[in-house]
């Protein structure tokens, strides 16, 4: 049997296990996907114990997305630029090969929604994690311009959010990667009647499915991209390391998914 993870702490409310069971019976594979919840202290002396236990190799996520670009042998091009890996392929000969799928996934669903942005400006909110994959997503997909603003100045080189107004006058794409529409969570306080009307508006959180933001742009007619593209794109070349087929994204997995979230 083919084992992997998905390794975070908290990791309890993550859907990645259901996606990659959805995968692992579509296909008949005789493989397993399970939660593992690890203190950040623990990390490294449990990525060891995987491996020798045979894992394949562990998706990863907060907060260990940086211990694991850390402890990686090698990375690819897009967890190089991000200075953060969401994958590790565990290979026979010892090694740990880290991947940044977030990034290919936010392009992967960018452009499977139809969101082109090659030679136009784009304005990314958010300044911490998330922000950093979404910003070498849209350097790959040929953003002009990004726009970063956040709510704490000067984060990243952020420009704070009140030049909200200016920076959002002439762009194609505004993706939020802060964490604000969280379940719980404030929503963001920007006015979208600054937005172009041709703008697609993309929100990185996908719990809830539709942010308030989200609620809000689709109100005003624009066109949205909720946070379940990315985080099933995210898991197509994992699953394809891991268990050894290239899964596809399809409508059923996507309600699978929709499902999980509204009853839990
Ligand atoms: P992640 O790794 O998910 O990006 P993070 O590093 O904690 O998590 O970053 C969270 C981001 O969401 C930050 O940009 C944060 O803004 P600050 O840098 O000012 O903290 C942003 N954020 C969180 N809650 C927010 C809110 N209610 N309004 C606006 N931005 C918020």
């Amino acid at each position: 049997m083919k084992i992997a993870g998905v390794i975070g702490w908290p990791v309890a409310q993550s859907l990645s296990p259901r996606l990659h069971a959805y995968w692992l019976k579509e296909h008949g594979i005789d493989g397993a996907y399970v939660k593992l919840p690890v203190r950040p202290e623990d990390f490294a002396s449990v990525l060891r114990g995987l491996r020798q236990a045979g894992f394949r190799g562990v998706s990863v996520t907060v907060p260990h997305k940086e211990a694991a670009f850390a402890l990686a042998h090698r990375v690819d091009a897009p967890a190089a630029e991000a200075g953060a890996v969401n994958q590790l392929v565990f290979h026979y000969d010892g090694s740990m090969e880290g991947l940044n799928t977030d990034v290919t996934g936010l392009a992967a669903s960018l452009r499977d929604a139809g969101v082109d942005i090659a030679g136009k400006s784009v304005v990314l909110l958010g300044a911490g994690g998330a922000s950093r994959a979404a910003l070498v997503a849209l350097r790959a997909m040929g953003a002009a311009e990004i726009r970063l603003l956040n709510r704490t100045e000067g984060r990243a080189g952020a420009r704070s959010l009140a030049h909200w107004a200016e920076a959002a006058r002439d762009v194609a794409l505004v993706v939020n990667a802060t964490s604000a529409g969280m379940q719980g969570g404030p929503a963001l306080a920007l006015d979208l009647a600054q937005l172009p009307k041709d703008a697609a508006v993309c929100d990185i959180v996908y719990n809830p499915l539709e942010t308030e933001f989200l609620k809000r742009a689709r109100a005003q007619g624009f066109k949205t991209v909720d946070g379940l593209g990315m985080l099933m794109h995210q898991a197509v070349p994992a699953f394809e390391a891991f268990f050894g087929i290239t899964p596809k994204v399809t409508p059923g997995l996507r309600r699978i998914l929709e499902d999980a979230l509204a009853h839990g």
